[in-house]
């Protein structure tokens, strides 16, 4: 018999400063140890129904259909196109940033003629273009934008597309994936009628689950589809049967993500949004001041910087991987390096939810000091 075994499961407890996951709450913790119960278990239906209730008042929204879905922060965007595009329709995307160009991916996957509103990487898309571009293709079915775009520290500007779109049959888009739970995003203010997030960022929860809201208007647009949702998984109509009222199975719910999740809104309503959002902005300003400070250069544009993330261009004299490594090797802390075509270029710092500490920034600039001197 082959008597191989895994080694002992010891993870190092790290300082998660990287663009996600974020460090999670002890409390949190304790919440994924309850027992796991069956999904139509009338505690973990009323859990759910909790669930629901917080992430409504997380996007600012009455929407009834909001949920988590059951996967990461991707299967928020998987969703999102699946559902209301069919062959054929028009979708307008701006696309600045790594993660705006994967929402152009996943439109063409499902079909989708796309129209991409092209912005230099670092720098918001302007929304007079967007809108421009919408006023050229009235027959787009969906606007879609990164609201903050991960891969470049940039914070789009979502109002006035919303206030455009909420005017005509566009449905307006929005990947909030890393502005959720750190930053505003007002839903219902802001027209937007599809966003969705991750459990994994501004949350503080572990990864695994996909929060998404929908408004009056998307949902008569996904009632009035000429043909079935692609993906059986993601199809919101089956998803809102098991949700809602009619409870009706449709996937094994991970019942100890819910409890996770749960819990992390708790603690998000026990700060309270506004100072939540408040801790965010100050910390993130302080961290910029500290690397400033120190010498690095800010990438994002001034004005549209995200508070939850900050990038920075490298230093000449500094490398990349051996850099980062040391910081978590030595000093257990975790920040990002660029991604797609900033490679080599910029760190990404995060301060997300329970990261979102002075400590943790001093933490870092002691360890930048120690390393780069
Ligand atoms: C803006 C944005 N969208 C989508 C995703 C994908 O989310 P996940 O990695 O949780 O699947 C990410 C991940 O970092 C992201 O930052």
């Amino acid at each position: 018999m082959d008597r191989w075994m895994a080694g002992d499961l010891n993870p190092t407890p790290r300082i998660l400063m990287g663009p996600g996951p974020s460090n999670v709450n002890y409390r949190v913790y304790q919440a994924m140890f309850a027992p796991v119960i069956g999904y139509l278990d009338p505690q973990l239906l009323g859990y759910m129904d909790d669930i629901s209730e917080m992430l409504r008042r997380v996007f600012q929204t009455k929407n009834r259909l909001t949920i988590a879905i059951s996967a990461t922060g991707s299967s928020g965007m998987e969703a999102s196109f699946v559902n209301f595009v069919e062959p054929g329709d028009t979708v307008v995307v701006g696309v600045n940033g790594f993660f705006a160009e994967r929402m152009t991916e996943v439109a063409s996957r499902c079909r989708a003629k796309v129209i991409r509103i092209d912005q230099e990487w670092g720098k918001m898309v302007e929304p007079e273009k967007l809108i421009k571009a919408l006023k050229e293709h009235p027959e787009a079915k969906i606007c879609g934008v990164v609201h903050a775009e991960t891969s470049t520290g940039v914070r789009e500007p979502l109002e006035e597309i919303g206030a455009y779109c909420r005017k005509v049959d566009t449905l307006f888009l929005v990947d909030a994936v890393t502005s959720l739970g750190g930053c505003e995003v007002k839903v219902d203010d802001w027209g937007i009628d599809i966003c969705y997030s991750c459990s994994q960022k501004g949350l503080s929860v572990p990864p695994g689950l996909a929060p998404i809201t929908v408004s009056q208007k998307a949902m008569d647009v996904l009632r009035s589809r000429k043909t079935k949702v692609q993906s059986f998984y993601l199809d919101l109509l089956l998803l809102e049967k098991y949700w809602g009222e009619e409870r009706v199975y449709h996937h094994t719910a991970p019942a100890s993500m819910f409890y996770a999740l749960r819990e992390g809104l708790r603690i998000i309503f026990e700060e309270g949004l506004e100072e939540r959002f408040q801790r965010h902005q100050t910390m993130g300003d302080r961290l910029k001041m500290e690397l400033e400070g120190f010498g690095f250069k800010l990438f994002a544009q001034e004005g549209y910087r995200l508070p939850v993330l900050t990038s920075v261009y490298l230093p000449n004299r500094v490398e990349d991987a051996p850099t980062r490594k040391r910081l978590l090797d030595k000093y257990n802390i975790e920040i990002g390096g660029g991604l797609g075509q900033l490679k080599g270029k910029i760190w990404r710092i995060g301060l997300m939810g329970e990261t979102c500490r002075l400590q943790n920034i001093l933490q870092l600039m002691g360890a930048l000091r120690d390393i780069l001197g």
